[in-house]
């Protein structure tokens, strides 16, 4: 699918699979999320720009690597995409953050919007919006719409597991924004979850139901 990544490691693989069981408790499925997020946030990460700086070594001066350009911006859609904020602060420990708070109305299934926070300068920067389940894609294309508005136009959506109706949604809304993902499955249900996913992504890592 174009613009969309299916990251294939076996470690995120292993630890979906880990995380899809119903016996997996509320403990141990925040740990998975916390480690798959690392993981999937390398991916996404990859092909960020570099430039050469002088460093010196405790032998030599040389030109050393380091990321280019203004810090990146995290954007967690509240609550589920905070699965994986911290682990990603641990890998790149200097990126900002955005919040962006958006409930699914369970009878029309479209985004609400209920907060908003971002840097000053956001759209100056590289943001990644992240929501472990891309379903509807109706959360996905609302958090970058309120993006865009701000001005923002280097952006990526990482998720964790993909409905190909989401897929097909979010990629025609926002053709210019590149997804990763560990799994697309095989659709939606009439509640708009994603079968055979792993239930309410929010509810299994605060254990509110
Ligand atoms: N949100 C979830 O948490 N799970 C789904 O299956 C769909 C949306």
């Amino acid at each position: 699918m174009q613009g969309v990544t299916v990251v294939a490691h076996p470690l995120i693989q292993h630890k979906l699979t880990l995380l899809r069981r119903k016996e997996t408790s509320t403990k141990q499925f925040r740990e998975l999320l916390g480690e798959i997020g690392m993981l999937i946030c390398y991916e996404v990460t990859r092909d960020l720009p570099t430039t050469l700086v002088e460093i010196e070594t405790p032998m030599a001066l040389m030109q050393a690597p380091v990321i280019e350009g203004k810090k990146l911006v995290f954007a967690p859609i509240l609550r589920a995409g905070m699965a994986f904020l911290d682990g990603m602060l641990n890998l790149v420990p200097s990126a900002r953050v955005a919040f962006i708070g958006l409930y699914r109305d369970p009878a029309t299934l479209k985004s609400v919007e209920y907060y908003f926070k971002a840097p000053e300068d956001v759209a100056d920067r590289l943001v990644i919006v992240m929501d472990p389940m891309l379903a509807t894609g109706n959360s996905a294309i609302a958090a970058v719409d309120m993006l865009k508005d701000k001005g923002v136009s280097k952006l990526r959506l990482m998720c964790l597991l993909a409905a190909p109706e989401g897929v097909a949604k979010f990629t025609a809304a926002h053709p210019n924004v590149p997804v990763w993902t560990a799994a697309i499955d095989d659709r939606l249900n009439d509640h708009g979850y994603i079968i055979p996913g792993l239930g309410d992504a929010g509810d299994r890592m605060f254990g509110t139901k």
